[in-house]
């Protein structure tokens, strides 16, 4: 469902190298977890993967498309809910919607739909004719999971969603993820949550200075040969054992 082939990213006239050569399968049906500490490339490679930031090398391909040689095709499999929205603050939450309703093609009918689903569901029905600017981080965060599901996106792409959202939003978000995925669709997100990322996804990729230090399901990752102590340890564990261990000077 979605490829990543050695995908390289460098900010700062290359001093940065934000990913380096990663390389992901995601498949098809599935609720993919992506984890790492601050600064590991995450974002990055969400944003590369949305089309909004071109990479230096390497290839996407979404449902199978290939970003580069069928941008909008492959941009069309996406819905994307960045880490934080700061832009069209003067649009009310509605003229957002229909906005974004209306670049991508949706019918008034799938529109009404999928509006009258997510605004009880995140208590957005009255906000929703206000100023973005007056928003909360949370109710902004739920305008955006909307807008984003609006077009029933085969790929459903979040950073960090569950930042900020209160534990009844929280609740319906992991839901929708999940009901997402049952319908034969894709999620892939980024979290800090690794409770949420044990239950929820079934496979976590972990980051870490844009390289890849694991992927599999819980059990997968928790036979990788550089934890020794394999057996029942939780993902927390795990993920503070290998980024350690990638911290860790030669010996
Ligand atoms: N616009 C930018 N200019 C320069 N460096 C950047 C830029 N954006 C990100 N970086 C650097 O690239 C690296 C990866 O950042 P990225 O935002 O992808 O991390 P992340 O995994 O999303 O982190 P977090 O968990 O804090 O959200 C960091 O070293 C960061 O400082
Ligand atoms: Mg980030």
């Amino acid at each position: 469902m979605l490829q990543l082939s050695n995908l390289v990213k460098s900010y700062s006239k290359g001093k940065i190298r934000a990913v380096d050569n990663l390389s992901l399968s995601v498949n098809k049906g599935e609720i993919f977890g992506f984890i790492g500490p601050n600064g590991a490339g995450k974002t990055t490679t969400l944003k590369m993967i949305a089309g909004i930031l071109r990479p230096d090398s390497g290839k996407i391909a979404i449902n199978g498309r290939d970003l580069k040689e069928e941008p909008l095709e492959a941009r069309r499999q996406v819905g994307y809910v960045p880490d934080s929205s700061t832009i069209y603050e003067r649009l009310t939450g509605m003229e957002y919607l229909r906005f974004i309703a209306d670049v991508y093609d949706v019918p008034e009918e799938k529109r009404k739909q999928a509006l009258d689903k997510y605004l009880p569901m995140f208590a957005l029905e009255k906000a929703v004719f206000d100023q973005i600017r007056s928003y909360s981080h949370g109710m902004r965060q739920k305008l955006m999971v909307t807008a984003a599901l609006l077009h029933n996106p085969p790929l459903w792409l979040l950073d960090e969603p569950l930042t900020g959202l209160d534990p009844k939003s929280s609740h319906f978000l992991k839901q929708e993820m999940r009901a997402h995925c049952q319908e034969g669709k894709t999620v892939f997100f980024s979290t800090h949550v690794l409770e949420v990322a044990e239950k929820l996804c079934d496979r976590i990729a972990i980051i870490h200075n844009g390289k890849i230090l694991a992927v599999g399901n819980l059990d997968e990752l928790r036979n990788d040969p550089l934890l020794k102590e394999s057996g029942d340890s939780s993902l927390e564990s795990i993920f503070l054992t290998l980024t350690e261990k990638e911290d860790a000077p030669e010996e």
